[in-house]
């Protein structure tokens, strides 16, 4: 992956992994967007920054905040933007994902945004792209979602500090089908942070020796003793029917960010999920519309984030696709 992500030169070519990524070009990336931020949030300076350029979302799933926001942010920077319905496209007739993007690029579309379900399924396409298109993956299978592991760093910075090395972070839930969990892992072991902590039951903890140094728990008390952050995630709903979890609510007892649990971490603590929630199962309402909770901020970020990705997508990439 890492030889398609980057060119010749060690320029960005593709967004496709936080995997191995070193800290400056994270720490880059940052503060690229954080400088977008006045022009994300209404600003409408940069509307020529990449204006005659195209983006398309090509989503084989579903999505509301990655999706959205890809488009918004190519629009802040001027870009048109299609939104490939994978529902009603030539798809149905057959016609491969692959072909699909490149009859796309042959279009004149250089960048693309694509969420699938498969795990390594972007960077196939990627890899069989016209040159000078660019793919940024929105989320495939249980690997990788690169800028949700970005905002959510961009998220913590602006609570927490630049100092990632004196916070202790905690993943709770399904860290084992997580792809948010994944890139926030490489995100945050590459960024120095003190100490990362995953929790959730058994099952869905990951598999022995795939995150050596981080420790696992199937306590959450014991988890959330001294924590900084904790970056709650989506109990998905088909964890249950596999057996996974024995029922929502012995889930909620054990595993959801509850007022009274979230009373025992410091005053300064804060709270992130990446959306969407499952309110009542993995955090109560309180604690997800609280003042610790950086969910709303951590959608906020997702745009200067994708801003700051397509501007660096785009500025080292070589000429027309076609
Ligand atoms: N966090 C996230 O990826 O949300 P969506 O599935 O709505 O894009």
């Amino acid at each position: 992956v890492n030889a398609l992500q980057y060119d010749a030169e060690g320029n960005l070519r593709h967004l496709l992994t936080l995997e191995g990524m070193p800290r400056a070009r994270i720490e880059s990336l940052l503060d690229r967007a954080e400088a977008l931020l006045p022009h994300a949030h209404g600003g409408t300076g940069l509307r020529s920054a990449l204006a005659g350029l195209a983006l398309c979302t090509l989503f084989f799933e579903t999505s509301t905040r990655t999706r959205c926001s890809f488009q918004l942010a190519a629009q802040r920077l001027g870009m048109d933007v299609l939104n490939f319905d994978a529902g009603t496209a030539s798809l149905k007739k057959g016609e491969s994902e692959l072909d699909t993007l490149n009859t796309l690029a042959a279009m004149g579309v250089r960048a693309f945004v694509v969420r699938h379900a498969r795990d390594g399924a972007v960077a196939e396409l990627a890899a069989g792209a016209l040159p000078g298109t660019v793919l940024v993956n929105g989320g495939d299978g249980r690997s990788n979602h690169p800028t949700q592991g970005l905002l959510d760093m961009l998220a913590l910075r602006r609570r927490l500090g630049r100092d990632f090395s004196v916070l202790r972070v905690g993943i709770v839930g399904d860290v084992r089908h997580s792809r948010v969990a994944r890139s926030d892992i490489h995100a945050l072991t590459a960024l120095g942070c003190r100490e990362v902590r995953l929790c959730g039951p058994a099952s869905l903890l990951p598999g022995e020796g795939e995150f050596p140094g981080i420790g696992t728990s199937e306590d959450l008390d014991a988890t959330l003793e001294g924590l900084d952050a904790v970056i709650m995630l989506r109990l998905q709903r088909e964890r249950m029917e596999q057996g996974l979890v024995p029922s929502l609510e012995d889930y909620f007892r054990r595993y959801g960010l509850s007022r009274e649990r979230l009373a025992r971490l410091p005053g300064h603590a804060c709270v992130l999920h990446p959306g969407p929630i499952n309110r009542g199962v993995e955090i109560e309402s309180t604690v997800a519309d609280g003042p610790q909770s950086l969910i709303l901020e951590q959608v906020a970020c997702g745009l200067p984030v994708r801003m700051a990705v397509l501007q660096t997508l785009l500025a080292t990439s070589r000429g027309p696709a076609g």
